[in-house]
């Protein structure tokens, strides 16, 4: 081997061991794309790889394994996910095929490289039957292909044995993406009147607070320990959909438009939806000492993002 080629090898050896490299999948979502605005404007010891299906499909198996072998990934942050819950409905393969086949992807190859995996999954893994705020104990009993497929993905990461974490989390919204809040508000200026579901009680998720969350536990997993586990997320507090509603309206200071409210089974969306899936929120809160933004408050900050 010639001198500067070792170097160079030798270069990029111990800039690998250095390193911390992050492969972010499903960036250009209302997560992913929170994640990356967060980390532009952070000085954080990690190199994030902000990928997206183009980049790096989860599906194919080799091209997951070759990322982060040749990357020296040390976390993945799982963004990527089959979101359009009607549409699954129909559409089964690919919701499983996206949030359960491609976490088995992940997991093996984040096991075969010592990665760790921080997974993003949901309150729609419960039936809503719960009278108290769902415990990450709690059995989960999926109502929706959706529901089922994203359940399918928890089972794999786990089955799979290394270290990871599951954090689910419920409503979520962003200025990013398709979401409640934006639809809520260009609706909300185009009608003079909407019927939205009252019968539905959950958590509002700010995905810019669940990003922050998931760096906090980067950043905690360097400073302390790694602490593999189902985690709930949400912001604080709990609300139905209309009362999601009126508050958006409210906070946005749109009067012309006037809110109905309607039961789940008037409304007939096509896929089944838990009728309560408040989660509680302690265990994420002690096991890496954080505090969680109420949902009024955080909507107020993502309403003032969007104004500019
Ligand atoms: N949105 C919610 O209300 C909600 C509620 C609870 C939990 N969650 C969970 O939170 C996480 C983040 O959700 P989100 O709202 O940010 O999702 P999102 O906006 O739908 O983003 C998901 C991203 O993953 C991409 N993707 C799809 N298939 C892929 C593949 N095969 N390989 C790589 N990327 C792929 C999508 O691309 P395309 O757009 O091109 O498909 C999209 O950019 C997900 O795990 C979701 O299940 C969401």
């Amino acid at each position: 081997m010639g001198g500067t080629e070792k170097e160079a090898r030798q270069a990029q050896f111990f800039y690998g061991l250095v390193q911390k490299n992050v492969l972010v999948t499903g960036a250009n979502g209302q997560l992913g794309s929170e994640l990356r605005k967060l980390t532009d404007r952070m000085n954080l010891p990690f190199r994030f790889l902000y990928t997206d299906v183009d980049d790096l499909d989860i599906t194919d198996r080799e091209q997951v394994a070759g990322f982060v072998k040749e990357y020296r990934i040390l976390y993945i942050i799982n963004c990527a996910a089959y979101t359009a819950v009607d549409r699954a409905e129909t559409d089964a393969e690919t919701a499983f095929a996206i949030n359960g086949k491609a976490v088995e992807n992940i997991a093996a190859a984040a096991k075969r490289e010592e990665a760790k995996v921080i997974h993003i999954s949901t309150d729609f893994v419960f039936d809503g039957h719960s009278e108290i705020p769902c415990t990450e104990e709690m059995i989960p009993h999926p109502l929706s292909v959706y529901g089922k497929s994203k359940l399918e993905g928890e089972k794999a990461l786990q089955a799979a044995g290394g270290e990871w974490i599951i954090i689910r989390t419920s409503w979520l919204y962003s200025e990013y993406g398709n979401n409640f809040v934006k639809t809520m508000l260009r609706l909300m200026r185009e009608r003079e009147r909407l019927t939205i579901v009252d019968d539905q009680r959950g958590g509002p998720t700010y995905a810019a607070d669940l990003a922050e969350m998931i760096i906090h536990i980067l950043r905690f997993s360097e400073e302390n320990e790694w602490k593999t586990g189902i985690y709930h997320f949400s912001n604080r507090g709990e609300t139905t959909w209309f009362d999601f509603a009126a508050e958006i309206g409210r906070q946005a200071g749109i009067d012309r438009c006037t809110l109905h409210p309607v039961k789940t089974d008037e409304y007939g969306a096509p896929a089944p939806r838990p009728a309560y899936s408040v989660m509680n929120l302690s265990k994420i809160c002690a096991a890496f000492h954080v505090e969680i933004p109420e949902w009024k408050e955080a909507l107020a900050r993502c309403l003032g993002k969007m104004r500019g």
